[in-house]
């Protein structure tokens, strides 16, 4: 079902999914360079989640003026979903992260004094979304207060942009889309007070808003990640492709532990930090370095990769309870590496 506002179908294989259907997308024929350039590049190790993509491409085809919220963990790969998302459908993104001081000037606009001393009307990523089909991906919108979002409101649903400041009336482009991200949930902070400086947001903004719930990807895709990231090293007493798996698959068991500590259960006192895909990845790389310096003993050089990839920054508690884990579930599968 190809219609004026899209033409071209993408199969989900093309999001690593076996499955028959497709999602609908653009082509990018005659679209001039200055916006194809802000089509994502394709992260082919992106992994999808069935269900999350599954909404998303629901909003997608069914939604154009309606914003899509998209909330989880941090490092749970909420932007590089939407720009993953939107590198498959060719889809240009204009992105932002919201923060305090924001301002409906800093979505919209604002003049700026040219290098001929004359005045000049610079849109911001709103205005560029409405004017030439993008989609507006806001990241962390709940660090900006709730009023700005509350100002622009009726834009949230597709109404045309008024530039108070140029009189000029921009009415939205049929591909123009608003994402936002965050990690807490919107009008409730998930219950643990972890995420510093957060405004909860106005019910009349949330409500507009389709939701996805993003969790850090299944035990066996987050193993098939990291076992794609891993470089050709040299290990001995063991078949390198056989190194790479266990490697990956303890590494990522380590990673459930800390996140079950993390979100804390009836017994145990919650941690203060987790491993989320983004450090994960890093402590692979990390361990790597440190388990080919031989200087250090196996347990030395799992804490040096530890503590650079997350636990310096850490309370003492928590530091301990996640080294203890990894050390844990790690074992002595380092020790295969090989100096370089
Ligand atoms: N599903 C995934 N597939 C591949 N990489 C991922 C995935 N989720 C997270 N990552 C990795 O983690 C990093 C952080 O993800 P990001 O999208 O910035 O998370 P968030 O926006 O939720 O904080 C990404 O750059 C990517 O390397
Ligand atoms: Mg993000």
């Amino acid at each position: 079902m190809l219609n004026k506002v899209f033409d071209k179908d993408v199969a989900m294989t093309e999001f690593g999914i076996s499955s028959p259907e497709s999602v609908l997308g653009f082509t990018n024929r005659n679209v001039p360079p200055y916006i194809s350039a802000l089509i994502p590049e394709r992260n082919p190790d992106y992994v999808f989640q069935t269900q999350q993509l599954g909404i998303m491409s629901i909003w997608w085809e069914a939604a154009p003026d309606e914003p899509l919220f998209i909330s989880g963990p941090h490092g749970s790969g909420k932007t590089s979903f939407v720009n993953q998302f939107c590198a498959r459908v060719g889809a240009p993104v204009v992105s932002l992260t919201a923060r305090s001081r924001l301002d409906r000037t800093d979505l919209i606009g604002h003049y700026i004094i040219d290098k001929d001393k004359t005045m000049r009307f610079v849109d911001g990523p709103l205005t560029r979304a409405w004017r030439h089909g993008m989609v507006l991906l806001i990241n962390e919108m709940s660090a900006a207060p709730a009023d700005l979002w509350l100002s622009v409101n009726e834009l949230l649903e597709g109404a045309p942009l008024f530039i108070e400041a140029t009189g000029e009336v921009v009415k939205k482009h049929p591909r123009a889309r608003i994402v936002m991200t965050d990690n807490i949930r919107g009008m409730t902070d998930d219950g643990n007070g972890l995420y510093l400086g957060r405004h909860l947001q106005d019910p009349a903004v949330m409500d507009r808003c389709w939701k996805l719930r993003m969790e850090y990807i299944d035990e066996e895709s987050e193993t098939a990640l990291l076992e794609s990231r891993i470089p050709d090293v040299e290990v001995h007493g063991i078949e390198l492709p056989v190194w790479k798996k266990q490697f990956a698959q303890r590494l990522c068991a380590a990673a459930n532990k800390v996140r079950e500590a993390y979100f804390g259960s009836h017994d145990v006192q919650p941690i203060e930090a987790t491993i989320s895909t983004r450090v994960l990845l890093r402590l692979k790389d990390l361990l790597i370095i440190s388990g080919r310096t031989k200087e250090l003993s196996v347990k030395d050089a799992l804490n040096w990769a530890l503590r650079i990839a997350l636990t310096e920054a850490v309370d003492k508690t928590s530091a301990l309870t996640i080294q203890k884990i990894v050390e844990a579930e790690l074992g002595n599968i380092c020790s295969h590496l090989a100096a370089p």
